[in-house]
C-alpha cells in the first residue's frame, strides 16, 4: 500500500504538538523540512525542533535535508531521534560515504533528486539506500504546483527498482493532492509527501485518509498493469 507523510512544513509552527496530534492517528510518517538558506532559498528549523516533535509523536520522522554538505548534521539529527535522514544528491559531491555515514548513525538513509536531476546519478547507489526521494515541485516551499514531468521520471526509477533487491522505497515529494495521488502511486511512488494538502484543510487526518485511499487504487491499478506485463 501507498504510506502519506504530511509534511510539518504547511503546519502551524506555532502550535506544532496540536498540529500533529491531529494527523497522528491516520498518518503513517511525519515529513520534516529541513532548509539552510543556501542549498534552498529558505531558512526553517534544526535539531532541536526536531527533537522536541519526537518527544510528543509515535510517527517516525522521515527528515528531509536540504543542505549543502548535510554529512555535518548526520549525528545531530539521527540524535534528535530521525528515522530517516534523506540528503540531496546535488549537495553530496561524496554521496556513497554520506549514506554510509548515515547508517552508521543507526538510521535509514534516503537521496532526493531534484526535478532536473537525472535518475542516472543515483544508479550506483540504488542497493545501498532505504529511500529514494523524487522531488516533484523544486525544493524550498510548500504549495507549489506539482510539475508534470515528474510523472515519467517517476515511473522510469519504479521501472528501474523493479529489477533490482533489495527495493529502496519510492518517495514523491510537492504538489501532491487528492487530484492527483491516484496517478503519482500509479506511476510507481510508495510514499506520498503532503504538506498544503493536509495541513491547508480543516480537517487534516481526514485528508490523510482520503490520500491514502485515492493512492491505493493507483497502486492497484499499477499491479494489475504490471501482472498483465509479465
Ligand atoms: C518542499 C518540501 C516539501 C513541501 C511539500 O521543498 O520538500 O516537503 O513541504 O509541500 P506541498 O505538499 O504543499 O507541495
Ligand atoms: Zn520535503
Amino acid at each position: 500500500m501507498v504510506k502519506i507523510a504530511p509534511s510539518v512544513l504547511s503546519a502551524d509552527f506555532g502550535r506544532l504538538a496540536a498540529e500533529v496530534a491531529k494527523i497522528e492517528a491516520a498518518a503513517d510518517l511525519l515529513h520534516v523540512d529541513v532548509m539552510d538558506g543556501h542549498f534552498v532559498p529558505n531558512l526553517t528549523i534544526g535539531p532541536p525542533v526536531v527533537e522536541a516533535i519526537h518527544r510528543y509523536t509515535r510517527l517516525p520522522l522521515d527528515v528531509h535535508l536540504m543542505l549543502e554538505a548535510p554529512e555535518r548534521f548526520v549525528e545531530a539529527f539521527a540524535r534528535a531521534g530521525a528515522a530517516s535522514l534523506t540528503v540531496h544528491v546535488e549537495a553530496c559531491p561524496h554521496l556513497h560515504r554520506t549514506i554510509q555515514q548515515i547508517h552508521e548513525a543507526g538510521v535509514r538513509a534516503g537521496v532526493a533528486l531534484n526535478p532536473a536531476t537525472p535518475i542516472q546519478t543515483v544508479e550506483h547507489i540504488l542497493d545501498q539506500v532505504d529511500l529514494l526521494l523524487v522531488m516533484s515541485v523544486n525544493p524550498g516551499f510548500g504549495g507549489q504546483t506539482f510539475i508534470p514531468f515528474s510523472l515519467a521520471k517517476i515511473e522510469a526509477l519504479a521501472r528501474r527498482l523493479d529489477r533490482g533487491e533489495p527495493r529502496p522505497e519510492l518517495e514523491v515529494d510537492g504538489g501532491i493532492h487528492v487530484e492527483n495521488c491516484l496517478e503519482v502511486a500509479e506511476a510507481g511512488a510508495s510514499i506520498l509527501v503532503a504538506g498544503s494538502a493536509v495541513f491547508g484543510t480543516t480537517d487534516p487526518g481526514a485528508a490523510v485518509l482520503q490520500l491514502r485511499e485515492r493512492a491505493g487504487e493507483g497502486y492497484k491499478k499499477r499491479r494489475a498493469r504490471r501482472r498483465v506485463r509479465v
